[in-house]
């Protein structure tokens, strides 16, 4: 029998990404427990819906009852299940709040409670971090750099993290950490920035860049995300964190410039709009952690390739983007999965 992973959040852009991954490189048989919030989408998983060690539960990570079965079953968890939207959280933190630290906790208790609980896995972010000065360029974060998080996503990031880190030191559950910085890759919400801009530019219409473009973040491909993710898994030291990033440092300007070009629009395509509130000035990781200690380097990241096949794959994938803005998408679970649109 095959080892089973419980993925939270797989129906969303990095863990519907992470389970194609895991099918496809390893041999586990995969739960993916997702909510279904406007963020889950399994259309981004209609190819290996029926493969014979894939199931998906449709559970809320809040109400333990719905998941019992399913952790009784795990040799494993990763944790992605999240409220992930930045700009959202700043409109309205409570959801965040809700499924960030108290789901993170009421799924962590589920897990303690269990006999002989494996791994668990929790997918944090880089954000915890707060944010780093443009210069010099030689600041990253480490592992060891004070949480500061400046956004009621990165506080309720943060507040899962150090309840991972806790069920660690208190009851002695397999707790592991993963930091990472910006993904990008196929399948994510066009709400984030990439699909965002690249859906607006291949419709002719402007992109709206915040305050002067000048915001530094460090871009990863989601499938090395995903492979960080199994290394940690697999071979991640109980009670540590490990960041992961791509050393791919760009500002929003020149990540707008490169989207402008590889869609044939043209500058004035930028639309300057008013900044966001508290807007983190610059992320950026030091992973010599994760690559020193269990040897992960990205490989798939290295832009501009990486950047036009992902651009590529939204050319491409008209459809897909299509049903997540008209709302088609919830029609596709009601149809497949009986869940309610
Ligand atoms: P996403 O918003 O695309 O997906 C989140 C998924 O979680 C969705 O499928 C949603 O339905 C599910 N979900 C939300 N609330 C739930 C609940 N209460 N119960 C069960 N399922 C629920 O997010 P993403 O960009 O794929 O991010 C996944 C994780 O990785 C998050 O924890 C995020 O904080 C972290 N992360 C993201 C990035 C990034 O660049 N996107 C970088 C670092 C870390
Ligand atoms: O660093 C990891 C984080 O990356 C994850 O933890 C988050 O879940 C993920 O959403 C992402 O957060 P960001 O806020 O960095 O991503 P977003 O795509 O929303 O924005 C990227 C940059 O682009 C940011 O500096 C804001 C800017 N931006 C974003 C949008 C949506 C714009 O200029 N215009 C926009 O319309």
């Amino acid at each position: 029998m095959p080892d089973t992973i419980l993925v939270t959040g797989g129906a969303g852009f990095i863990g519907s990404n992470l389970v194609r991954y895991i099918l496809a490189e390893r041999d586990e048989h995969v739960i993916n427990l997702d909510g279904l919030t406007y963020a889950g989408n399994l259309e981004s998983l209609a190819d290996v819906q029926g493969h014979p060690r894939y199931e998906f539960l449709h559970a809320d990570i809040c109400k333990p009852e719905q998941y019992t079965e399913a952790i009784g079953r795990a040799d494993s968890v990763l944790h992605l299940a999240a409220e992930s939207h930045v700009d959202r959280s700043i409109h309205d933190p409570s959801a965040f709040l809700n499924t960030n630290v108290i789901g993170t906790q009421m799924l962590l208790d589920s897990w303690r409670r269990k006999e002989n609980p494996g791994r668990f896995v929790y997918v944090s972010t880089d954000e915890v971090y707060g944010d780093l000065p443009l210069e010099p360029k030689s600041l990253k974060f480490t592992e060891s750099t004070p949480l500061t998080p400046n956004s009621p996503y990165a506080v309720s990031k943060t507040g899962g993290d150090m309840l991972a880190r806790a069920y660690h030191h208190t009851y002695g559950i397999n707790t592991c950490i993963t930091r990472c910085s910006n993904n990008f890759g196929p399948y994510q919400f066009p709400e984030k920035v990439i699909p965002l801009f690249v859906n607006n530019l291949i419709e002719g219409k402007q992109v709206p860049l915040y305050g002067d473009g000048s915001n530094v973040r460090d871009w990863l491909h989601v499938l090395d995300h995903a492979e960080a993710i199994c290394r940690v898994l697999d071979a991640g030291k109980p009670g540590e964190a490990y960041n992961i990033g791509g050393n791919n440092e760009r500002s929003n300007l020149e990540l707008t410039r490169m989207l402008i070009d590889l869609c044939g629009r043209e500058e004035s395509s930028i639309k300057p709009v008013e900044d966001r509130l508290g807007h983190d000035r610059r992320y950026a990781i030091d992973a010599s952690k994760i690559k020193n200690e269990l040897g992960w380097e990205p490989t798939r990241s290295a832009w501009p390739g990486a950047l036009e096949a992902t651009v590529q794959w939204y050319k491409d994938n008209r459809a897909w983007c299509d049903h997540v803005r008209s709302g088609e998408y919830r029609r596709f679970h009601a149809q497949n999965y009986g869940t309610a649109t």
